[in-house]
């Protein structure tokens, strides 16, 4: 069910800003409808907004998935968030900032939900019991190969609504699965306090960004099945250093993969 306050309790958490982290969250704006968070922030990135810098919506009118498809959210129920971060990597190291994510919401969602249920799908997608719970977007702004803004648009499915027929039997959210009453708000702070500390181990490169690809291979439930993605069609068998899915052909040859939709 969702709580009467919950959107306040959202607004107030957006006035005070996120006080558990460093960066993550600390300039947070609550907005009741907007287009798509994602260009909130671009346009906010653009006048110069923080590492760091978040807006989240209650509704968006033109929310956006992966792939040009439209990122489907009752007004309310979910959480529609975007983040920006300064990462100041180069354009290539991209796929491993989504990953990143995606580990963290993985890591939040484990407060509420058993562990046990919650995977990876590579190569962002955060799972509950294999049915889509939550999906990332990244849109990177590029300033002389780097990425001087990469933009985290995070879509969770948190309070439970009817699903359009074409969702079904695909996609679940917290509340299907939680021990105890939630509110959008602690899963906000949860998933926030969770971004900051991956994007930092991944920034810092290192045992630190090999210590995330591990843990991300043991969460992964793409690993070890056959996917098909985009013509490359075999068993993925690892995720690698920089974030690719190593897969391993019909034809026995070993190739990377580092961005597209497993089918
Ligand atoms: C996907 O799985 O395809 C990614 C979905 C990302 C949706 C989020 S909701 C907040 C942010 N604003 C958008 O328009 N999209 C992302």
């Amino acid at each position: 069910m969702i709580e009467p306050q919950d959107s306040e309790a959202l607004a107030a958490l957006a006035r005070r800003g996120v006080t558990s982290t460093r960066w993550a969250g600390k300039s947070l704006v609550f907005v009741r409808e907007t287009g798509s968070t994602n260009d909130d922030v671009r346009e906010a990135a653009r006048r110069g907004a923080e590492h760091g810098y978040t807006v989240v919506a209650d509704a968006q009118t033109s929310g956006r998935g992966r792939r040009g498809r439209v990122w489907h959210s009752p007004v309310g129920a979910n959480l529609t968030f975007s983040l920006l971060t300064r990462p100041r990597i180069a354009v290539e190291e991209s796929p491993m900032l989504a990953l990143a994510v995606g580990l963290a919401v993985a890591r939040a969602l484990d407060r509420f939900v058993d562990a046990r249920a919650v995977s990876v799908k590579w190569p962002n997608d955060v799972r509950i019991h294999k049915k889509k719970c939550a999906g990332v977007l990244v849109e990177g702004v590029v300033r002389e190969g780097l990425l001087d803004a990469a933009v985290v648009g995070i879509g969770l499915n948190v309070f439970a609504r009817p699903w359009p027929e074409a969702l079904a039997h695909s996609a679940t959210c917290i509340e299907e699965h939680a021990r105890e009453s939630l509110s959008r708000a602690e899963v906000l702070v949860a998933v926030l306090e969770a971004c900051e500390r991956t994007i930092d181990a991944m920034l810092l490169g290192g045992s630190a960004r090999r210590a995330l690809v591990r843990e991300l291979a043991s969460r992964c439930d793409t690993l070890g099945t056959r996917v098909d993605i985009d013509g490359v069609s075999g068993v993925a068998l690892r995720i690698d250093d920089d974030g690719g899915l190593v897969v391993r052909g019909d034809d026995g040859v070993e190739r990377v993969v580092r961005s597209g939709e497993i089918r």
